[in-house]
């Protein structure tokens, strides 16, 4: 899998107000389906599961799961089996993620929050490779360090397209923030923006990502961003994204890419940024998730247009 995603230079008065250039990295073009940071985090992942004849990928997600969604079609390009640990009832099997990923031939195995707790746990991991010996096992979100190689490519292409000074990205599990800091090493600020509320925990998930002895110490994580926590956010933040969508002709979703971008404007407005610096902004994708927030009456389907449907198979 090779594909270079394009770097898109965003306009907007804001920005010639704050005298700064904004650049997006447009991951979420990079392919229709398995888009953003998935393809990137996949990559090396269904890579080393096939060179080592795994027959199939276990891994983990919720009902709207970017992450999943993005695996089953995957796994079915690739001959690979995949089975889904959903957190949430199977009452949900057939919303929008959910329905394709089954459609991909993904087998669902929904359990109560409480097991679901246990996915990074070495026990209950254990008993899923004993019963499953034939299946590689990739954490929620992908993020390992598999996915960290396939992310640090996007510090590569960046370097070859462009200079810049600040990257922004959103971060939910910390691996697509702990791939560009490492391949990045202090070349650039990288700035995570937290999309849920354990701050805490990202920086240590980042930092055990990291396997930190080397001293990566141009990145932070803003955590004022996150909107109520994962998954919420208010309609007036929806209205915001939507008319940036509508400014600029770029969509975003409100779960990740919308967060980061709110935040971004607002350290913009609140003088973070020097004049004249260049910031990228990395669109993760994750598009698909607009449908089950208009499933869900969250979203209005006349105001977000879902993603175009994937081509039968
Ligand atoms: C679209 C999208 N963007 C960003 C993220 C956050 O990435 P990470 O979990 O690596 O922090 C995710 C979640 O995994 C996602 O689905």
């Amino acid at each position: 899998m090779k594909n270079i995603s394009r770097l898109q230079t965003l306009n907007h008065p804001l920005f010639a107000r704050h005298q700064v250039k904004v650049s997006i990295k447009r991951d979420d073009q990079i392919h229709p389906i398995i888009s953003g940071n998935k393809w990137r985090k996949l990559k090396y992942n269904l890579q080393y599961a096939k060179l080592n004849q795994y027959k199939g990928i276990i891994s983990f997600g919720g009902c709207y799961s970017n992450h999943l969604h993005a695996l089953a079609y995957a796994c079915q390009q690739q001959q690979l089996k995949a089975l889904a640990i959903v957190r949430g009832e199977s009452i949900n099997q057939d919303n929008y993620t959910l329905s394709w990923a089954k459609h991909w031939g993904m087998q669902l195995s929904f359990v109560d929050r409480q097991t679901y707790r246990q996915r990074h746990e070495t026990d209950y991991l254990y008993t899923l490779q004993q019963l499953y010996p034939d299946h590689f096992l990739v954490p929620e979100g992908g993020s390992n360090q598999l996915a960290l190689e396939g992310i640090g490519e996007i510090i590569n292409e960046l370097n070859q397209q462009t200079t810049f000074d600040h990257l922004l990205v959103p971060v939910g599990s910390g691996g697509t923030l702990a791939g560009l800091i490492k391949q990045d090493n202090n070349q650039h600020n990288i700035l995570g923006i937290a999309v849920l509320k354990q701050s805490n925990y990202l920086l240590n998930e980042v930092k055990t990502l990291l396997k930190d002895n080397k001293s990566h110490h141009r990145w932070s994580i803003e955590n004022d961003y996150h909107g109520g926590g994962y998954a919420k956010f208010s309609t007036d933040n929806a209205n915001k994204i939507l008319q940036f969508s509508k400014e600029t002709g770029v969509q975003f979703e409100p779960i990740y890419s919308g967060k980061m971008l709110l935040g971004f404007l607002d350290l913009l407005e609140n003088g973070y940024f020097n004049v004249n610096q260049h910031i990228v902004l990395l669109h993760t994708g994750g598009l698909q998730g607009i449908a089950g927030l208009v499933e869900q009456n969250r979203l209005s389907a006349s105001e977000w247009p879902l993603p175009p449907a994937p081509p039968a198979w």
